[in-house]
């Protein structure tokens, strides 16, 4: 069967174009860091996967219906249960967005000096752990670091390397285990059924709460039906429900797989650990039935939760990724395998060959992808790799990758023949792509407030 699209446009929005002088203006204007171009400079949105999707006419439909209510609102109650078809936890709290569930809930388990074991920490998470003056510790699967093999779950975490640090002299200060499915910080890739089984015996072993950060849960289980031949028969939604069953606690951001463009929920078992959360959310998000969301996003995010297991849905999600990362190769572009589902990652590292680590490979060519072809991206080079005081770099990234990010349901095939046309061009004369160096270089978060110039 060929593939079809499950969906048609049915509102559709101009982008703007632009010509090659706006955008090097552009470029200079902002410190050439992509988070600080105008949005109306940018042709082709590739920074994010992240509330920047399309909803459907029917979550449309029951956004009209929603109920404002500031308690106990029908729109919560929806929203409510359609979490609760997912996970089996008791206690479901609404957030605004991923990083205040992350904020709230490590706000419990963790204090001063404890330590967050994770198969990769997101940006925003390690911030979240490092500002209770936690620490972060990242143990990806050793597969992750060989970009071209097609393993087919590189987002585990290194379980044995999670019992060393549990059994060794650092054992008591591990206050959590986070697993991140899929694993955006190491290219999307999904966590396997039998990585996530061992690692929640290991915590259980260690009485150390395991948390997931379920942002992609649907993108996972997704994956886990195409990649694990054990459930070839399993539906997406029978996955994911097994997922959750293995999080003592769950935050996830609906930003994504709740196909919304705010909205996130903390999910736990423990009666005293939520009522604690709920005292913090009062506070600082919004009462317990509604968490700073209006009902109109409840009732998005309750539509949402159904459509996005749909098996046709995600078969096209994957098919997009798939057909991005085939134009590329076509064109002579590598990129990290196996190709996931929420983004394109392309590896800089052969396509800027006179590049080296120090000039910044992954942003000089997320900068040429914007000054060729108005397209948004990032890199991760610049949140992984340490500099010092001069913004002079001291530890390289383990890799070089640009992160092409798919919003959901919005670009479709001709979109994609663009990118690969522009990635061409550049891969034609890659000579033409300059180094950069930092010039501004904030403590924490970097990538997103720092400013840069070409050499
Ligand atoms: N966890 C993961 C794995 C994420 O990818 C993100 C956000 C968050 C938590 C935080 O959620 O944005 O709702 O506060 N990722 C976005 C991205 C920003 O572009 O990858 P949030």
């Amino acid at each position: 069967m060929p593939h079809l699209r499950p969906f048609v446009s049915a509102v559709v929005r101009p982008i703007p174009i632009t010509t090659r002088e706006e955008r090097i203006a552009e470029l200079d204007r902002a410190g050439h860091n992509p988070f600080n171009i105008r949005g109306d400079k940018v042709s082709i949105d590739l920074l994010s996967d992240s509330g920047t999707g399309a909803v459907s006419t029917d979550q449309q439909a029951w956004a009209q219906r929603a109920d404002e209510r500031y308690a106990g609102a029908d729109s919560w109650f929806r929203f409510r249960d359609a979490v609760r078809d997912l996970v089996p936890h008791e206690h479901v709290l609404p957030v605004h967005q991923g990083r205040a569930a992350e904020r709230v809930l490590f706000g419990e388990l963790l204090e001063p000096g404890s330590i967050s074991l994770s198969n990769m920490h997101f940006d925003t998470t390690r911030a979240n752990v490092e500002r209770i003056g936690a620490e972060a510790r990242d143990l990806p699967s050793p597969q992750l670091f060989d970009l071209t093999s097609d393993a087919p779950f590189k987002g585990d975490i290194d379980v044995d390397a999670a019992r060393a640090v549990l059994n060794g002299p650092d054992g008591h200060r591990v206050g959590q285990i986070v697993v991140t499915i899929t694993n955006n910080g190491g290219g999307g890739q999904p966590v396997s059924m039998a990585n996530l089984a061992e690692i929640s015996a290991v915590a259980r072993e260690h009485r150390v709460p395991l948390v997931l950060d379920a942002a992609r849960f649907a993108e996972n289980a997704w994956l886990v039906t195409q990649r694990d031949p054990e459930y070839a028969d399993w539906s997406p939604r029978e996955v994911a429900r097994r997922v959750f069953e293995f999080g003592d606690a769950v935050v996830a951001s609906l930003k994504k797989d709740g196909l919304s463009h705010e909205g996130a929920f903390i999910a736990v078992h423990d009666p005293e650990l939520a009522d604690r959360c709920e005292v913090d959310i009062i506070a600082t998000e919004g009462f317990r039935t509604y968490g700073g969301l209006t009902g109109h996003t409840l009732e998005h995010l309750a539509q949402g939760l159904r459509e996005v297991l749909d098996p046709h849905y995600l078969a096209d999600r994957e098919h997009e990724a798939k057909f991005l990362a085939d134009r590329l190769h076509a064109v002579g572009v590598e990129t990290l395998r196996p190709t996931g589902l929420h983004a394109v990652y392309v590896n800089a590292t052969p396509l800027v060959p006179h590049l080296e680590p120090k000039h910044l490979p992954d942003h000089a060519v997320t900068c040429a992808l914007y000054r060729e072809g108005g397209i948004r991206a990032a890199g991760g080079g610049l949140f992984l790799g340490t500099f010092d005081e001069n913004n002079e770099l001291l530890t390289a990234p383990p890799f070089e990758l640009v992160r092409l990010a798919l919003p959901r349901r919005v670009y479709d095939r001709s979109h994609m023949e663009y990118i690969a046309e522009v990635l061409a061009e550049i891969a034609k004369h890659p000579e033409r792509v300059p180094g950069y160096r930092l010039t501004h270089n904030p403590e924490v978060l970097r990538h997103f407030r720092c400013r840069t110039e070409p050499i």
